[in-house]
């Protein structure tokens, strides 16, 4: 056996300890997001630090915990605050999580996230799918060696946001009177938001919004086999956009404010995704 598929099968052994609960659908929620969490019909919660070998999230508004229950009728686990590499964990670390959403047997991951617009048709409060991602900037999830329990060595990334999972939140936003945008998400390491000039760069390569996570995320999922939708809350406009500095304040507001448009968008899709 591999030792990270060894390393998830101790953690999956403690969760099992507590629930025997078979998610369908897993979501993670983002920076200032976390109130989703509130709307499900609880099962049962685990904090990490519960769960044998699991990374512990040390960021203010990211308090780390499963949350199990049904959400819209739908049995889903629900990430509540994540691990970021900028918190100096490995990154096989960071995505422990969703890794072990799929073993609990969720088949469909919903990764959301803060990020800030690069994209200059966005505005603060804006939603945007993610229909691809750049993933260069940030070293890859996969990296050592392979747990072959999982996937291959050397998985496709043509189509990591599942096509049929983006089309349903578009039909979840028109259902519901939402606009979405759509483009491309950058991760980046953090903590340090960028400068203008990174920010200018990173639009010339096709980004429209950069954030900490995610696609680090969606990469372990995919390369698992599980279907990946994700969801930006732009917070805020990238560096060197408008004449004003960035804080982490500012991005919880604008994810806070946005909360009821988002809450109602991922209900809808969870309730009807297929
Ligand atoms: N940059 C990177 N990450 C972020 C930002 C940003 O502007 N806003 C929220 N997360």
């Amino acid at each position: 056996m591999s030792e990270i598929y060894e390393q998830l099968q101790k953690a999956l052994k403690s969760i099992r300890k507590v629930t025997d609960f078979v998610p369908e659908i897993g979501i993670t929620l983002g920076s200032g997001l976390g109130g989703l969490s509130e709307k499900i019909d609880k099962v049962c919660e685990i904090s990490y630090k519960d769960i044998e070998g699991f990374p512990v999230s040390t960021v203010s508004g990211h308090d780390g915990k499963f949350i199990f229950g049904n959400l819209s009728g739908r049995k889903v686990v629900c990430m509540s605050g994540r691990v970021h590499f900028y918190e100096g964990y490995k990154m096989s670390e960071v995505v422990m999580p969703v890794r072990i959403m799929g073993l609990l047997g969720a088949k469909i991951i919903l990764l959301t996230n803060a990020a800030g617009g690069i994209n200059t048709d966005f505005k603060p409060g804006d939603l945007m799918i993610i229909r691809d991602h750049i993933s260069v900037f940030v070293q890859n999830p996969l990296i050592g060696q392979n747990p072959d329990e999982l996937g291959v060595r050397f998985p496709d990334m043509s189509s990591v946001y599942d096509k049929a999972l983006i089309s349903q939140l578009e039909d979840s936003a028109a259902a519901t009177g939402i606009t979405l945008q759509k483009g491309v998400y950058i991760q980046l390491t953090g903590p340090s938001y960028e400068t203008p000039t990174e920010i200018k760069m990173l639009r010339t390569l096709g980004a429209d919004a950069a954030g900490m996570s995610t696609v680090v995320e969606a990469i372990a999922a995919n390369h698992m086999g599980l279907r990946v939708a994700g969801v930006s809350c732009i917070t805020n406009m990238a560096a060197g956009i408008l004449d004003q500095p960035l804080n982490h304040e500012e991005v919880k507001a604008t994810a806070d404010a946005v909360k009821d448009k988002f809450e109602r968008l991922v209900m809808h899709f969870v309730q009807v995704v297929h």
